[in-house]
């Protein structure tokens, strides 16, 4: 394993020098997928993946300490910026840590960690007490106050905020919201819902219903994948034993699906009736192995191996050919296979830059094992 690893994170170096040597000329922008003649895609710093892109350069960096890696890593993290006033949405959390996170962390530059208290508070300007959850989207004709089980990713950042500002507010509101997601976001067979709907006055439950996977019953395959991940960081940060039963009764339900095939990449949706016709989403499976490799040290031996080796295999099929992208090929992204939303045929077997940020973090959290 510790040479695919190394081979795969050099590999990725590489493919990450041509991808921000491809957007430099393009101010602003931000990767986000190739289109069906393989041109790339660009965002804006508002899309909910501004930030994955140079969070994978802060990772290469800390892999392998270079000046280009270092200056390409601090150019596309400025193009973020400004997202610091976005009061508009929950994903702040992905925007913000994942590329001035892992810049603080890795440099100790104060002027990102100022730029991430502000959008930390703004942020908390989304939580509603009555509720007892950070709003996930802004209301619509079919919800009122959305929540959805990907808004577990951005509690890691309020955490940070806690220790950093002394603020005690982002911690409670982190722990508010994982009890109330706990509450009513999850089945009895530790499946969770997409999207849970309340009532902002009432704080009631309103609505169960999905926007990504196949149905209102069924379990999207990323947004397993969120919550597994989402309450891994809710145990390291509180050391409440019941976070860790709910990561361990998650991880329990995707290992252990029919569904989940032997080279353990989900489909895009654990229910979707073309099993085993239908598409995989990388992204998935680079998440979950994230969080098994991170959940493999809170758990007894036994139960270590096993995460451990649902996490390589999925480590070895995603470093294969099939997923993993040669130099220059492939929008200049690493991973291949990745779904967006299915059943809106939008970025459906595409790359993303969120399946190539949390596949590093899995070769970088492996290799540390
Ligand atoms: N947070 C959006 C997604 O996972 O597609």
């Amino acid at each position: 394993m510790s040479q695919l690893i190394e081979d795969r994170l050099d590999r990725s170096v590489q493919q990450c020098a041509l991808m921000a040597s491809s957007l430099q000329n393009l101010p602003d922008r931000l990767p986000r997928s190739i289109d069906a003649t393989g041109a790339l895609v660009t965002s804006d710093s508002k899309w909910w993946c501004s930030g994955f892109f140079s969070g994978s350069l802060w990772y290469l960096y800390e892999y392998q300490p270079s000046q280009t890696v270092l200056a390409d890593a601090r150019h596309y993290t400025m193009r973020v910026e400004q997202e610091k006033y976005n009061k508009g949405t929950h994903d702040l959390g992905f925007m913000l840590y994942c590329s001035f996170g892992n810049g603080y962390r890795l440099t100790g530059d104060t002027a990102y960690r100022n730029v991430m208290l502000i959008g930390a508070e703004s942020l908390s300007n989304r939580f509603n007490p009555q509720v007892g959850c950070i709003q996930s989207w802004n209301a619509s004709p079919k919800w009122q106050f959305p929540v959805i089980i990907d808004n577990m990713m951005n509690l890691e950042f309020l955490f940070w905020a806690s220790k950093v500002s002394g603020n005690p507010k982002y911690r409670e509101i982190c722990i508010s919201h994982a009890d109330k997601t706990i509450e009513n976001h999850f089945r009895p067979d530790y499946s969770s819902y997409h999207v849970v709907s309340y009532d902002p006055v009432s704080g009631q439950v309103e609505k169960k219903n999905t926007a990504q996977g196949y149905n209102d019953e069924s379990a999207w395959g990323r947004g397993q994948a969120w919550g597994l991940y989402g309450f891994t960081v809710m145990y390291r940060e509180t050391q409440d034993a019941k976070y860790l039963e709910q990561a361990k009764n998650i991880a329990r339900f995707i290992i252990g699906h029919p569904n989940l095939p032997a080279d353990k990449i989900p489909y895009w949706d654990f229910n979707a009736p073309e099993i085993p016709n239908t598409k995989r989403d990388a992204s998935a499976g680079a998440i979950i192995a994230s969080a098994l490799i991170e959940l493999s040290g809170y758990v007894d031996k036994s139960l270590a191996k096993t995460y451990l080796s649902v996490a390589e295999t999925q480590i070895r099929t995603l470093s294969s050919p099939e997923y993993f992208a040669a130099t220059g090929d492939n929008g200049n992204f690493i991973l291949k296979h990745s779904i967006g939303t299915f059943l809106r045929n939008s970025e459906v077997d595409v790359p993303l830059t969120y399946a190539d940020y949390y596949y590093i973090e899995a070769l970088l959290r492996y290799k540390s094992l």
